[in-house]
């Protein structure tokens, strides 16, 4: 079987990837030249756990090759996946501009029956304009070859996406209906069938429930995170923790007890994303989404709780407080930071006169960029900014640690060492690591999310 994969970016260089560790002759395709030499040297642009090897391995049995070039990509091959980024617009809308791009292309190029498939997430319609691109192609070059649009969302979660993909909880196939859906169907289920054979976890539908599935289930996991953030922000209140809260419903089979973990606010590449995209569908339909605002209000709101505890505690102006911060990725296992929650606390911190020290097991090199890029307009702030080689350098001498994301490396400091390093046993856990009677025990001052009562 031969693939290609145009994009190569986190989703696009993963399903590559996997695909060819299962035996598929697979080209990516990207437009960045730079980064595609970067990927025939082996050499990946993301830090995810497990993928250098499996590229590596994949292109030295050569069933995995990079280019620049569609047309050669997809030439010969009878499934082209498309995987590109899908951004915000200004409105909130998802671009879509990358994946029409990608279409022309594969309009101009293909020579034979091909199942193309909408990998990225795009909003419900996408697949429709998608074809009638290729369509207006294969018409203005006067060729009729047979194509079908298909919808295969991806549900892979940073930090552990090759995991998902190999042993999926559901392989999702929006099909159209018809001959040409049925042929579609057959080559798909080839594909997948490695990973669906012992058990059946491929799910048919129609191209607009499978395209409405992907914002659906991002939709919910943000929603259960924005409830319990919201919950928590009441137990710190009330004098409740939110910790036994969790266990107390998750115990419910209908509940479950996964993403109901309160924190900063959820970030990365997507679920942010998503919701935007998701309002504005229902903006232009008309239809009220009114959960699915009050979800994106909350998550505002929350990206600020964590910093009202520090101002709260040591006054609004942070002008000679120090502050050390562990963890700057939006979440652990990941060099990600988009919409990392550490963006607006380092600002903010910065903005009240603060000095910082920022350490993370993965991400010092993106956090720099970021940092850079954010506080470009403020060279004086990021003046006080720096960024250490460790999680104890970080600490000499701050008035409190702050922790912002749970890197498994920060779960079992040595309190000890910990309290010595610090100028006060001042933390502040936007991640809830630690049970609040064990850092009593150990003599800090701790402030967790629901869980310690009013700072
Ligand atoms: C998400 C979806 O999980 C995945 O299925 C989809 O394909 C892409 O988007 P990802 O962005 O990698 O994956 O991260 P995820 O693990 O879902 O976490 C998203 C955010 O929610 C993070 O900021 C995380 O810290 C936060 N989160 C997650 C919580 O605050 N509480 C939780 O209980 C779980």
């Amino acid at each position: 079987m031969k693939i290609a994969v145009i994009g190569s970016g986190y989703v696009g260089l993963v399903t590559g990837a996997c695909f060819a560790d299962l035996g598929v002759d697979v080209v990516c395709v990207d437009s960045n030249t730079d980064k595609v030499q970067r990927l025939q040297r082996g050499e990946i642009p993301i830090y995810e756990p497990g993928l250098n090897t499996m590229v590596e391995q994949a292109v030295a049995n050569e069933r995995l090759q990079f280019t620049t070039d569609i047309a050669q990509a997809v030439a010969g091959r009878s499934i082209v996946f498309i995987a590109v980024g899908t951004p915000s617009s200004e409105d909130g809308s998802a671009d879509l501009g990358h994946v029409l791009q990608a279409a022309q292309a594969i309009g101009q190029t293909i020579d034979g029956f091909t199942v193309v498939v909408d990998k990225s997430t795009v909003p419900v319609g996408t697949a429709d304009r998608v074809h009638a691109v290729i369509a207006r192609q294969l018409q203005e070059r006067g060729v009729q070859h047979a194509f079908v649009v298909a919808s295969n969302p991806e549900f892979l979660k940073e930090g552990a996406a090759i995991d998902d993909f190999m042993r999926p909880d559901r392989v999702v196939l929006g099909l159209p209906p018809g001959e040409l859906g049925l042929k579609a169907r057959a080559l798909l289920d080839d594909l997948y069938a490695p990973l669906t054979r012992n058990h059946q976890r491929t799910l048919y539908m129609d191209v607009r429930s499978a395209e409405l599935t992907k914002y659906a289930a991002n939709a919910m996991l943000a929603t259960r995170i924005s409830f319990m953030n919201e919950l928590a922000n009441l137990a710190d209140v009330v004098g409740a923790d939110i910790e036994s809260v969790r266990q107390g419903i998750g115990s419910d089979r209908r509940i479950g007890y996964d993403f109901l973990y309160a924190g900063l606010g959820y970030g990365g590449s997507c679920l942010p994303k998503d919701i935007r995209a998701l309002r504005d569908t229902g903006r232009q339909y008309g239809v009220r989404l009114g959960v699915i605002d009050a979800v994106e209000e909350a998550n505002a709101h929350q990206k600020k709780v964590l910093l009202q505890k520090i101002t709260t505690r040591l006054g609004e102006d942070l002008t000679g407080c120090h502050f050390a911060l562990w963890g700057l990725a939006f979440k652990p296992n990941t060099d990600d930071m988009r919409d990392a929650p550490s963006r607006y606390v380092v600002r903010e911190l910065l903005r009240r006169g603060a000095t910082v020290c920022g350490y993370d097991p993965a991400a010092m090199a993106e956090a720099h960029h970021a940092f850079v890029h954010d506080l470009a307009d403020q060279p004086d702030w990021l003046a006080r900014l720096r960024l250490t080689e460790s999680a104890d350098a970080a600490l000499a001498g701050a008035d409190a640690l702050v922790i912002l994301t749970e890197w498994k490396a920060f779960r079992t400091p040595h309190f000890g060492k910990l309290r010595a390093a610090l100028r006060q046993p001042l933390v502040f856990d936007g991640r809830n690591l630690y049970p609040p009677h064990r850092m009593q025990a150990e003599g800090f001052e701790y402030h967790a999310i629901g869980r310690c009562g009013p700072a």
